[in-house]
């Protein structure tokens, strides 16, 4: 029976402005993830507007919205596995749980159905990736209770930008989720601005957990292609992109301080 068994860990990627690299950022995850022999499912929750499907040319043949309406029907029938696509590259292989094809169908999806659908997930593999919209709708405030990691990704370009990302930092702060389940991910970080980076991270309140450069080459022949930039290390985004996994999952050999971690805590999770 599926309900027994591990939990699969939940990493939501977040952002408070739209176009900040949370697509592309959470295809990346999964497919690092899988590259490094987990399975992974990346599910798209930009219901409206998913994109993932669209970046690694994907045509899906089932959605969540049939995974809704196929778990509401007959619950006990339920198999989440046969609502995936199967994305595949080289080496690395994730599955991928496509956002509706129409409008209507992502409006009425409920959030306590996504939560049924990524629960499901969790039992079936060792990372559920979500991607997000920038807004703190009832869906992704479930999400972000339900996660092991929130990807809380900014970049530095506008004021209006910064404010909302202050808005969104205090917001998940006072939800009250343990230390480290909030990581401020920087992406775009060498775009041109006037900006202040130790401004900005004085105004968050903390400085960023990790930075991803901007490289609008790399990024565009990626999407082009359909194909996850963390496929090869022969950019630094891509090179930047496998260190952020590699944190997350511990796999580093030694933490900032230079030390060995030991046992990942996802792994201590899991056992
Ligand atoms: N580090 C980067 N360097 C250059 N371009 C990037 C980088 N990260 C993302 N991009 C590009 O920025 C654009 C927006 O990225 P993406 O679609 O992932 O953002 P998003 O936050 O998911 O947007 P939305 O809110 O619309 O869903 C894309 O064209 C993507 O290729
Ligand atoms: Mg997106």
């Amino acid at each position: 029976m599926e309900e027994q068994g591990r939990r699969g860990n939940v990493i939501t990627v977040f952002s408070t402005a739209s176009a900040v690299g949370k697509t592309l950022v959470a295809i990346n995850m999964a497919a690092e993830l899988a590259r490094l022999g987990y399975r992974v499912c990346l599910v798209d929750l930009d219901l409206q507007f998913g994109d993932v499907c669209n970046y690694l040319h994907l045509v899906p043949e089932r959605t969540i919205a049939d995974a809704q309406q196929a778990a509401e029907s007959n619950a006990e029938a339920f198999d989440v596995i046969q609502f995936l696509d199967v994305y595949k590259c080289d080496e690395i292989s994730f599955s991928v749980m496509a956002a509706p094809l129409r409008i209507d169908e992502a409006y009425n999806m409920s959030a306590s159905a996504v939560q049924h659908i990524v629960q499901r997930l969790q039992f079936r593999f060792d990372f559920v990736v979500a991607d997000t919209t920038s807004a703190f709708s009832e869906t992704n405030l479930m999400l972000m209770d339900m996660s092991t990691i929130i990807t809380f990704l900014g970049i530095v370009d506008f004021i209006p930008t910064i404010k909302n990302m202050k808005i969104g930092c205090d917001t998940i702060r006072s939800l009250g989720y343990e230390n480290g389940k909030i990581r401020l991910v920087l992406n775009r970080s060498n775009s041109k601005t006037k900006i202040d980076l130790e401004d900005v991270e004085n105004i968050l309140g903390e400085p960023f957990y990790h930075v991803l450069p901007n490289d609008f080459g790399a990024a565009w022949d990626a999407t082009m292609a359909g194909v996850p930039l963390v496929r090869n290390a022969d950019t630094a985004l891509a090179r930047d992109l496998r260190a952020l996994v590699a944190r997350y999952t511990n796999l580093e050999v030694a933490d900032e301080a230079g030390h060995n971690n030991g046992m990942s805590w996802f792994k201590r999770i899991f056992n």
